[in-house]
């Protein structure tokens, strides 16, 4: 079933059923000020970190879900009937509710006994605020009288302790309220030198600002009082729970629309002119005034509003396919590029089930976030790829995290994850394959943020295949230390304690665990590093990582080989995890993705034999799983990975993170129709019709799709946050489709299915736009042999350099006819 439709033309979703199987969000803002709102307007908004500049409450886990948001009641003043035109969080049953999920904004609307509502949701581009646009229509015979309330609930600014340290906090809010405009300015007196606004267009009849005035004792959000009673009380919070509601009174003749703005928005003053007048405690507003006031007026929402879709249709210009297959045209046009900009910028901080106080940013999920957005904004990759390589220590290795605020590595995760450095080097390779710009390989760039120890990013690289090279186990595999890509997968951890962190606590001395995917991803990262030094004339560098590339892939061939797949690792014991040898987890996806996707097996037809392998024992109808069989009990020496119950995440879930690089490597032995159907499986898109089983947004990738051995097979988890975006986008952009950008040119390399006839492609790259025409008979699974670029025959698959930037470049792919 359904519970809306994609709008292609306008790039929406739209919801039209309000009870949909869990939340399904949004985000807002794409710069510093960002918010997450739901279908039925619950959610909230922080200033660049979700955790400690967290603007209003929003309470995970409750029940229902989704509690908290931007709410707004209408009542109708003659009947006292009242209701949200979001559904939430009166219910009442509305006619033609709809919620267009756009890019960076939600529009949500409905009617109610003749009068119809809509709110558009947005963060203009350069402020650090939101605007809620709210129109109201009567659609009655009569005129109407009606009373319009808006609601949110401040947090105290740091949501951890906002949600845990009562003694304090029941005592320390403090507004203040000023022509109308609602000021949150707890802590404001002393060290914070920021406050939050939340202000109205029109003449307020009245306005809350202490939670329980508006709401009532033991009343909550689906009838406040206030709004029950068409009466807000002007109260002014002291301590409990600070709160800002607006009311408006509306006249409306028949046909008529009247418009109403809020904005809900962050602002800082300089330390020096916090007060008015100084010596006081009153917040100075001369600097937030006139951008208060610019926003309150219709035309300048209207033009921001235009300002922001103009700017994604500028970004998604950027890369557009035609293929005539809905699902693939939408997710590479639309939404997976919005998806990537969205983890770009939340890492892995704020969802429905990432509560935006647990962790900063993953050194490995920041540099895998990267190759999905490189493309769209080089600019900011850029500054990114530095504040990631600063926090990398001197040996070469990374915290597992840092924090977006303050940009320093944090120590609560600790480090030794040891995938982590080469994720970097794909990262940098990336970025300069998409911008030619290899001045970033000079930037001087800190270990561990420390003054005095700055070195250019090229020898970052360095140390990071270094780092691999000089840990390595008994086999001569990399060590796997904490663990790999796979969190949970902890061989040297023996955790035996209730509630200890997997990946925190100490580990067993002395292990030699070792790691085939590491070795896999080795390849993969010293061959880009290899070219990378050659781009820079150092022949001796990359002579070094191809020698060491090739011994590695010895190694895997030699150790990482089971038979029919690659091997996953071996234990602390020296003994084989992922072999037929074990009774559990004998066969696991990530070294049949990875070691294929760095071309070991290529030559000898074990690629081929792994892939067999996967769709035998691994592909079910939703995605492919991570390992089988599951494992059904706690294993002591394989760590949190036997925690879950078979059939969920790490623990035989499709964890989809991982199935682009098995259609990745489905294209590296030429199979097109294998490739497709894996990243149709998981599509969003095209499991939208299932969407009582997937549950979760259907113009977003999950992180875990539920597996074959769980009791909800096909039912998706943590929807938005995860490597998935950027894997998958790559995946099919540029090896489905195959348009790759390389240092030399932009490769045109697709490998789809048989049945495909021509298809076309732009893409904007080095500051040309190549409009690229495959030209391929159905019924051919060949590769492109030959490119007509401009006119002019090429050899091979591809396109060169532009000559000139701004130039459109027509290019015309042909693709074998004969298999
Ligand atoms: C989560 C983590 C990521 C890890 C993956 C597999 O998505 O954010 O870093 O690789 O789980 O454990
Ligand atoms: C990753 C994994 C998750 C695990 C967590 C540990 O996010 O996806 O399963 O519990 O790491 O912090």
């Amino acid at each position: 079933m359904r519970y809306g439709h994609f709008d292609d033309a306008r790039r929406e979703y739209v919801i039209t059923h309000p009870d949909t199987p869990l939340p399904w969000i949004n985000y807002l803002g794409s710069e510093e000020y960002f918010g997450i709102i739901s279908n039925t307007a619950g959610g909230y908004s922080f200033y660049r970190d979700a955790r400690l500049r967290r603007l209003t409450r929003y309470r995970y886990n409750n029940a229902p879900l989704d509690v908290g948001g931007r709410y707004v009641y209408l009542r109708d003043d003659a009947s006292g009937d009242f209701w949200s035109p979001s559904w939430q969080p009166t219910q009442r049953e509305l006619e033609d509710y709809a919620c267009r999920h756009g890019l960076g904004y939600s529009i949500i609307s409905s009617r109610y006994q003749g009068i119809s509502a809509e709110t558009l949701y947005f963060v203009p581009g350069g402020e650090t605020l939101e605007i809620w646009l709210v129109r109201v229509t009567n659609e009655r015979a009569e005129p109407a009288k009606l009373s319009l309330f808006s609601s949110i609930e401040f947090c105290l600014w740091d949501a951890q302790d906002d949600a845990t340290n009562f003694q304090r906090n029941y005592s320390v809010g403090e507004v203040e309220v000023e022509d109308g405009v609602i000021y949150h300015k707890t802590e404001y007196r002393e060290r914070r030198d920021h406050f939050a606004f939340f202000a109205c267009s029109e003449p307020l009849a009245g306005f809350d600002t202490q939670r329980d005035a508006f709401l009532g004792p033991y009343r909550s959000w689906d009838r406040p009082i206030a709004v029950e009673r068409g009466a807000s009380s002007n109260s002014i919070a002291h301590g409990w729970q600070p709160s800002g509601s607006h009311h408006v009174r509306l006249e409306i003749g028949p046909g008529e629309t009247k418009e109403v703005i809020f904005l809900l928005g962050y602002a800082e003053n300089p330390r020096d002119a916090k007060f008015d007048p100084p010596g006081s405690q009153t917040i100075d507003k001369r600097l937030v005034r006139p951008t208060i006031d610019r926003y309150l007026q219709p035309a300048v929402v209207a033009e921001a509003f235009e300002a922001l879709r103009a700017r994604w249709t500028d970004l998604l210009g950027i890369c557009q396919a035609q293929t005539g297959n809905e699902h693939v045209d939408r997710m590479v046009n639309v939404w997976n590029p919005y998806q990537c900009m969205v983890t770009f910028n939340m890492s892995r901080s704020a969802s429905l089930f990432e509560s935006g106080i647990g962790r900063g940013m993953g050194f490995r999920d920041t540099s895998q976030d990267l190759l999905g957005f490189v493309h769209m904004i080089p600019s900011r990759a850029r500054e990114r790829l530095i504040d990631v390589a600063s926090t990398q220590l001197p040996t070469g290795g990374a915290y597992h995290q840092y924090q977006p605020l303050t940009k320093r590595g944090n120590n609560d995760v600790g480090s030794r994850f040891n995938d982590d450095p080469a994720w970097l080097v794909l990262a940098v390779a990336a970025y300069l394959k998409e911008t030619g710009d290899t001045s970033i390989l000079d930037v001087a760039v800190p270990y561990d943020n420390r003054p005095g120890t700055e070195r250019p990013l090229y020898e970052h690289l360095q140390r990071s295949i270094v780092y691999t090279l000089e840990r390595r186990g008994p086999h001569g595999l990399p060590l796997i230390g904490r663990a790999d890509w796979n969190d949970c997968l902890n061989l040297n951890c023996f955790s035996e304690t209730p509630g200890e962190s997997f990946q925190t606590t100490e580990n067993r001395s002395g292990g030699v665990a070792e790691s085939v995917f590491i070795a896999g991803l080795f390849v993969l990262a010293a061959n880009d590093l290899a070219e990378i030094a050659a781009l820079r004339g150092d022949g001796a560098e990359a002579a070094r990582c191809i020698s060491a590339a090739a011994e590695m892939r010895d190694v895997v061939a030699q150790h990482g080989w089971d038979g029919a797949w690659f091997r996953r690792a071996y234990d602390f014991y020296g003994r084989p995890v992922g072999s037929a040898e074990n009774d559990e987890g004998q066969i696991f996806i990530e070294p049949q993705g990875m070691c294929i996707m760095a071309g070991i097996g290529l030559d000898d037809g074990r690629a081929r034999v792994a892939l067999d392998s996967v769709r035998q024992r691994l592909a079910t109808p939703h995605g492919i799983v991570v390992l089988q069989p599951a494992f059904t009990r706690y294993h002591l020496h394989l760590g949190e990975i036997s925690t879950y119950p078979g059939g969920y995440k790490e623990n035989a879930g499709v964890f989809c993170h991982t199935n682009p690089w098995v259609m990745i490597a489905e294209t590296r032995v030429g199979n097109g129709d294998g490739a497709l159907d894996y990243y149709l499986r998981i599509n969003p898109s095209a499991r939208e019709d299932l969407s009582e089983i997937h549950r979760g947004e259907p113009y977003v990738y999950a992180q875990m799709i539920a597996g074959k051995d769980a009791a909800t097979p096909g039912e998706a988890k943590n929807t938005w946050l995860t490597g998935t975006a950027a894997w998958n986008f790559t995946a099919i952009s540029q090896w489905i489709l195959g348009i790759r950008p390389e240092h030399a040119g932009l490769r045109i390399d697709p490998c789809v299915p048989a049945a495909w006839g021509d298809f076309t492609l732009t893409r904007r790259f080095r500051g040309a736009t190549y409009r690229i025409a495959v030209r391929k008979h159905a019924g051919a699974s060949g590769r492109v042999t030959r490119l007509r670029v401009d006119g002019r025959t090429v050899g091979g698959n591809l396109a060169p350099l532009p000559a000139s930037p701004g130039a459109d470049i027509e290019v015309e792919a042909f693709v074998e006819a004969t298999p």
